[in-house]
């Protein structure tokens, strides 16, 4: 079976490497409509998108991410981090961040549901993206609080997900389908 939705998720991909040029006001207007457009539970919308496009403070980030990646046993690191130029953010244009309400048993499901929303929006205009856990560890270093405030976390909320944005400079295939993921019960 097919049709545009289903195009549109099949060709969606993890992109790591972007060009330059900045989003438009127009997308990121219809990326956060998308986003808000999420479904969540009890209604809560437990969440709080931050776009930023200032690659200083992403590059601060980066640098917090790399330190605490660095304070792990090697055998721990993500191997991402055995590339010395290896940036988190891809130097992408825009990262949405995310943060979530506290106490809220469904702010991860919720969260992730919003930032797949921020994906296919991005795809069906032409953009790419890649989904990014890696920033939890620059909250976790001594500029955790000044990143929260720099990112406009409502008070009390922490990171649940960023999203990297841009126009991919990167092709990738599908991801390889893992089997016996799927039972039908009749
Ligand atoms: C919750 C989550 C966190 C992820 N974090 C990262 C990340 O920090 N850095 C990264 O390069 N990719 C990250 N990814 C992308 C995955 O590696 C990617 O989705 C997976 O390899 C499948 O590839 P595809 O997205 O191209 O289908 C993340 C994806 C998800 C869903």
């Amino acid at each position: 079976m097919e049709n545009a939705t289903l195009k549109l998720i099949a060709s969606r991909r993890s992109h790591r490497a972007y060009e330059k040029t900045p989003l438009t006001a127009e997308q990121i207007d219809a990326i956060l409509k998308a986003a808000v457009e999420s479904p969540s539970a009890v209604n809560r919308q437990p969440w709080h998108f931050t776009v930023v496009r200032n690659q200083k403070l992403l590059d601060e980030m980066n640098q917090a991410v790399w330190e605490q990646m660095m304070l792990r046993n090697p055998e721990q690191r993500s191997p991402r981090f055995r590339d010395g130029g290896f940036h988190v953010f891809y130097h992408a244009p825009a990262v949405v961040f995310i943060s979530g309400m506290p106490d809220n048993p469904y702010t991860p499901v919720d969260g992730g549901i919003a930032v797949e929303n921020i994906a296919l929006a991005a795809e069906s205009l032409g953009l790419g993206s890649v989904i990014l856990g890696m920033p939890r560890d620059a909250f976790k270093g001594e500029k955790a609080d000044e990143f929260r405030r720099a990112l406009h976390f409502p008070e009390g909320w922490d990171f649940v997900i960023a999203i990297a944005l841009g126009v991919p400079a990167d092709t990738k295939d599908a991801h390889p389908v893992k089997e016996d993921r799927i039972s039908f019960v009749d």
